[in-house]
């Protein structure tokens, strides 16, 4: 099982300060940091696109987790990769739109990784065609869109399917992880924890990012 991974979503960092934000997580044990990308379509909400991404880049330095919650991933990926996306994860709810596996098979010929996201209410079944082909999948706890909303525990069970399917990627959770819940998805197998109210909330965030790690650590079977 891979390592605990804490990633802060810049979805609740301050945009008038992003590049202090991203110290500010970094300095405190980030792993990655998380970039919710929204196109107002896929979710009713509309957040931002590769120049961002580009600009986190260069003050970043660990790598950037990017979550694409658009409709048409096909079109935007090469933007997101060029900008720097070492992570770029879509959700599997578009397949309808275009072929899920030969984006899958670009993205990695671009020597990134790949992952694909499931609403709560998507099954595993539905990456049932691309498992081994992923180096992620990131199962929402709650429904994509927003941040501050409560951890959804239905969901739980499908963490705990796709290690007994074997999956032995990184498995992240994202969605209303904070102390109180951040152990129960570790327990059921997740590796990745998405976390933006309860760092960016957080007067102390190194102290925050610790404490999610411990309490992740210590929940694991
Ligand atoms: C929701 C995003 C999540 C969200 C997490 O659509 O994908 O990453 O920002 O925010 P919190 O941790 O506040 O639930
Ligand atoms: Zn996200």
């Amino acid at each position: 099982m891979p390592p605990i991974r804490i990633a802060p979503s810049l979805l609740s960092a301050d945009f008038a300060r992003l590049g202090e934000e991203v110290r500010s997580v970094e300095a405190g044990g980030a792993d990655w940091l998380h970039l919710d990308v929204m196109d107002g379509h896929f979710v009713p909400n509309l957040t931002f696109g590769p120049c961002v991404c580009a600009a986190v880049k260069r003050c970043a330095r660990v790598p950037l987790d990017v979550h694409l919650m658009i409709t048409d991933p096909w079109r935007y990926a090469d933007a997101f990769l060029d900008a720097g996306a070492d992570w770029l994860t879509f959700h599997v709810e578009v397949a309808g739109h275009g072929d899920v596996g030969r984006l899958l098979d670009h993205v990695r010929g671009r020597g990134r990784k790949v992952g694909l996201s499931l609403q709560p209410d998507t099954p595993v079944a539905a990456l049932s065609p691309f498992l081994d082909r992923l180096d992620l999948v990131l199962v929402m706890s709650v429904f994509a869109g927003f941040g501050g909303q409560q951890f959804r525990r239905e969901v739980l069970p499908k963490v705990e399917e796709l290690r007994r399917l074997g999956f032995a990627g990184e498995l992240s959770m994202d969605g209303g992880i904070a102390p109180a819940t951040i152990g129960s998805g570790a327990a059921a197998g997740a590796n990745v924890f998405v976390a933006g109210t309860a760092v960016f909330g957080a007067p102390d965030r190194p102290g925050r990012i610790a404490e999610l790690r411990g309490l992740a650590g210590a929940a694991r079977r």
